[in-house]
């Protein structure tokens, strides 16, 4: 039983013995309304204008701010598109179980953390949303659908959503693709719009290979055939994984190298530069910095970890967790830094963090740098100010309460209540949180901070006035000129 060809809202099954009727999607639901669903299905939806699609949510405040101007997103160009494709084939609803009733093609786009309990825990990705979105598919089907996972997913997981949707007895034919994305923040939009490439993993057989076409067909509106790659789903599940390392290891590799640079007078860009011009290496993702962020490659990378040790592969697994390892002694070795050169102590001192967002043009701020650089300074005891375009102040102490439970911070305690609500001032203002200080951290890489008046900062500061720049975006001669004293991420002081 397979629904095919759909009118609005309505389904019909192929008449047995006609399988081969040309199938078209109409209707499509995304099940988790975050910083992949919601811009993902926004670029759908324009691209696809025949198409409707639901974007639902288990959070009922997120689903009403997509519905306000104020998205629960930050992106640039998503507004635009929002406007213009928002209550003709774009919607976004609280209700979860219409959604799936009434799509062909479920999207999965819910949020996927490592696990913080139990087996696996620090480590393994936790699959616990993804198994309630497919129980409640499983629930409330009635008619065959194809999921398509769109989270990025331990390898095999698919066959633990279709053992789940399988099972439950009510003679609905499902089928599982994955589909990784592979937008990054800050540049979703252009990602979305123009994709390096796209990929479909399918389950062997003709049938896999139908529902790869049908996802295929919908990409087809605006990617071209030659960058749509088709493959096993277990090769597509790992290819995630692996995009996503590879990455992250090009950026350790570069502040590996920035601390060899520190150590010995070189300078860390002018190596980029000269590593990046070799075509086999390429320029991208070798700008070393405080330390990489963001919500995908730490877990990304503990996650093909876990999965090496899983099959016993424990050298492959020691490869890929130094990555991460090279990341967290990046940032210990920022705040260090900060706290060496303030004379050993930022006790009772202000401090000034620009930025706190993982990385510019996003207002997302998971496992964003500036929370560990903050929680060693406030181990210090040091006043901070924090200034950032995009972050609520909310946003920041909720990171920093999540800084107390957090066990890898090595060499660091638990952060008390006290020591966030005494230690940290959030401002709207860059120029207030400068006032005074002692020194200024550069923590994100925001265009802003560039225009900034440097000499009516440094006038405001304390002296000697310190600039940490995390990012290395301030020109550090005319910043030297200025006065500051400056630091940068392998460049010698
Ligand atoms: P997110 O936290 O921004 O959004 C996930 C959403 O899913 C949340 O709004 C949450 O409320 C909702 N949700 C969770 N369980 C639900 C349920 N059972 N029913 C309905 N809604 C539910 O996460 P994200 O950044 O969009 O990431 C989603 C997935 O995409 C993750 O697997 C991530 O690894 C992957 N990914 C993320 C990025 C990125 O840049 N953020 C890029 C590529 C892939
Ligand atoms: C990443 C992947 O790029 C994307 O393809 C995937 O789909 C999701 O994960 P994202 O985490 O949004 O995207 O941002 P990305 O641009 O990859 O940056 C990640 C972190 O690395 C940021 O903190 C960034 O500042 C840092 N970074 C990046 C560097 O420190 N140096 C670089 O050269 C590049």
């Amino acid at each position: 039983m397979y629904a095919v060809l759909l009118e609005k809202g309505r389904s019909f099954t192929n008449p047995p013995g006609k399988t081969n009727m040309r199938k078209t999607i109409q209707n499509i639901s995304c099940i988790g309304a975050g910083y992949v669903g919601g811009p993902t299905m926004t670029v759908f939806a324009a691209k696809c204008p025949d198409v409707r699609f639901v974007v639902v949510d288990s959070n009922p405040e997120k689903i009403a701010a997509w519905n306000t101007d104020n998205l629960p997103v930050f992106e640039p160009g998503l507004l635009d598109i929002v406007r213009k494709v928002r209550g003709k084939n774009l919607f976004f609803s609280p209700d979860i179980d219409r959604a799936i009733d009434e799509a062909e093609m479920i999207f999965l786009s819910v949020n996927t953390p490592t696990k913080s309990y139990g087996l696996g825990k620090g480590m393994a990705a936790d699959l616990k949303y993804v198994e309630r979105c497919a129980r409640q598919i499983a629930e409330v089907s009635r008619t065959d659908k194809i999921i398509v996972e769109k989270s990025t997913l331990p390898v095999r997981t698919a066959e633990s959503i279709r053992d789940i949707v399988s099972d439950c007895g009510n003679r609905v034919r499902f089928r599982v693709l994955s589909n990784p994305e592979f937008l990054a923040e800050g540049t979703a939009v252009r990602d979305l719009l123009e994709p390096d490439r796209v990929l479909i993993g399918g389950e062997d057989g003709p049938e896999g290979a139908e529902a790869i076409e049908e996802l295929a067909s919908l990409y087809a509106n605006w990617v071209p055939d030659e960058r749509i790659i088709r493959t096993k789903l277990w090769s597509s599940e790992l290819s995630k994984l692996t995009a996503n390392a590879f990455l992250a290891q090009r950026v350790s590799s570069m502040n590996a190298v920035s601390a060899i640079c520190e150590a010995t007078g070189a300078d860390v860009d002018e190596v980029a530069k000269a590593v990046g011009m070799d075509s086999r290496v390429g320029p991208k993702f070798l700008k070393a910095s405080v330390g990489f962020g963001g919500s995908c490659f730490q877990k990304d990378i503990l996650n093909l970890v876990y999965l090496c040790r899983h099959y016993g592969l424990d050298e492959v697994a020691d490869y890929w967790e130094q990555v991460i390892r090279i990341n967290d002694y990046q940032k210990r070795r920022f705040a260090k830094m900060v706290i060496e050169k303030l004379f050993n102590t930022v006790a009772g001192k202000k401090i000034a963090l620009l930025g706190w967002a993982f990385k510019k043009d996003t207002n997302d701020s998971r496992e964003t740098p500036a929370m560990y650089v903050a929680a060693e300074l406030l181990q210090d005891q040091a006043d901070l100010h924090v200034y950032d375009p995009r972050v609520s102040e909310e946003r920041i102490c909720e990171d920093l309460r999540f800084m107390e439970t957090w066990e890898g911070w090595q060499g660091s305690k638990s952060l008390t209540e006290a020591q966030i609500q005494g230690g940290v001032t959030v401002h709207k203002d860059p120029y207030e949180a400068v006032d005074g200080a002692h020194a200024a951290l550069v923590l994100t890489e925001w265009d802003e901070f560039t225009g900034y008046d440097w000499q009516r900062i440094h006038k405001s500061m304390r002296k000697p006035a310190f600039l940490f720049d995390g990012r290395n975006i301030l020109p550090g001669r005319a910043m030297s000129e200025i006065g500051f004293r400056v630091y940068q991420v392998g460049k010698s002081g």
